[in-house]
């Protein structure tokens, strides 16, 4: 039955993680996988986090099976933390996935179940694994323009042009945040543009928000989202708690439709049916720590004071190694990883430059340039602005 199966190509980011662990050199650095890493390199179980497990199992009594959607306390406050306010919940159906990564594939596998020959419109740099999650679900993806790689800031023009060719019922999927792998996000203006611009044309867009409160703050990293919630009938969220709440290993996410409210009934039922095609329930225990946190006053405190310190590190990571560049360069190439949001920027190095960083520095980053700036501190930042001017001349 096997003979013919071919050996599917390896994920980047997992063979960088792998090849990282199995690098024996004392001193090596991660820059891969998006993993949020303190000043000692740990990546520690935060602190209402542990809080909240604690409670959980004093308190709970039955892991018997939720409903598909997983559990409502969960769905309710993910809501709010996403949109604010901004639509009705009358509005809104959601089921709980594992992890981001099957939020993706469910709205992926709702929008070919509704509509098989949309297209999902791609931002040009984007995080590895949006292309064959799309491509599996059977869909067609279609790049549009992103990133000016001299400046290393938006392509406006090249943004706009592009989206103006989305036909009506094409999906647009944006970052909501710290755009992966550039750091370049939306102005409230890029916003407001790109919601007229879909109005206008009838594409659905579809945001998918990885990293919530590492880019300007919790609502701020939200604004876009609910500004396109608050203008467009249609509106596609893929959520993740991987990051924010640390919660990566539990996989903990959420699949949402923004909808008319006379749709909000057929939605939720699209979605739980394909959830049971799947996985039937999702995880429960990550979720239940989130609403845990999200609805007890104090422990809500405590995660957004850690998150906030979290955020903070890396933007003076960023900040750090954006100056440490230029003293080292004697350009202002690098400056713009300063100005850049979230954990990832794409530094302007070539795949050779990246491989000799690899194989000489024990620095690793992917192979386009993408570099975690969570995983700098105090000792790296200056081995890496001279091991990257290094490889420069
Ligand atoms: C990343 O982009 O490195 C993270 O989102 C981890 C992943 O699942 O790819």
């Amino acid at each position: 039955m096997f003979e013919s199966l071919p050996t599917p190509k390896p994920d980047g980011i997992i063979a960088l993680m792998q090849a990282f662990a199995q690098d024996p050199r004392m001193g090596k650095i991660d820059l891969g996988v998006g993993v949020y890493r303190d000043e000692a390199g740990r990546t520690p179980v935060m602190r209402a986090v542990k809080a909240a497990e604690l409670r959980c199992v004093e308190t709970q009594e039955s892991k018997s099976y939720l409903s598909l959607a997983g559990d409502q306390a969960f769905l309710d406050a993910m809501g709010a933390l996403l949109l604010g306010g901004a639509v009705p919940a009358a509005r809104v159906a959601s089921v709980g996935t594992p992890g981001g990564t099957s939020a993706v594939r469910q709205i992926c596998e709702l929008i070919r179940s509704a509509r098989p020959e949309a297209v999902v419109w791609v931002s040009a740099q984007t995080w590895p694994n949006h292309a064959p999650v799309i491509a599996a679900a059977g869909l067609k993806a279609q790049p549009y323009r992103y990133m000016d790689p001299a400046r290393g800031a938006l392509d406006h023009m090249g943004l706009f042009a592009d989206l103006e060719q989305v036909c009506a019922g094409d999906v647009v999927l944006l970052h909501g945040c710290c755009h992966n792998p550039t750091g370049i996000d939306f102005s409230a203006q890029d916003w407001a543009e790109i919601a007229a611009l879909l109005a206008r044309r009838g594409a659905v867009p579809f945001v998918d928000m990885a990293y919530q409160g590492f880019g300007e703050g919790l609502d701020a990293d939200a604004g876009g989202l609910r500004h396109l919630a608050a203008r467009l009938p249609e509106v596609l969220v893929a959520a993740s708690c991987s990051k924010n709440f640390g919660l990566y290993r539990e996989r903990v996410g959420l699949a949402m439709a923004i909808v008319p409210e006379t749709a909000r009934a057929t939605l939720a039922a699209a979605l739980a049916g394909l959830s049971r095609q799947v996985f039937a329930f999702p995880p429960d225990h990550g979720g239940r720590v989130v609403s845990t946190i999200l609805g007890d006053t104090a422990l809500r405190a405590m995660w957004q004071a850690e998150l906030e310190e979290m955020r903070l590190r890396v933007e003076e990571n960023r900040r750090a190694l954006a100056s440490a560049l230029h003293a080292k360069t004697g350009s202002d190439r690098f400056d713009m990883i300063a100005q850049q949001r979230g954990m990832f920027s794409l530094l302007p190095l070539s795949p050779d430059q990246v491989a000799q960083l690899h194989a000489d520095h024990g620095i690793y980053m992917m192979g386009d340039g993408r570099a975690n700036m969570a995983g700098l501190n105090a000792y790296s930042v200056p081995v890496c602005a001279q091991a990257i001017a290094s490889v420069l001349r």
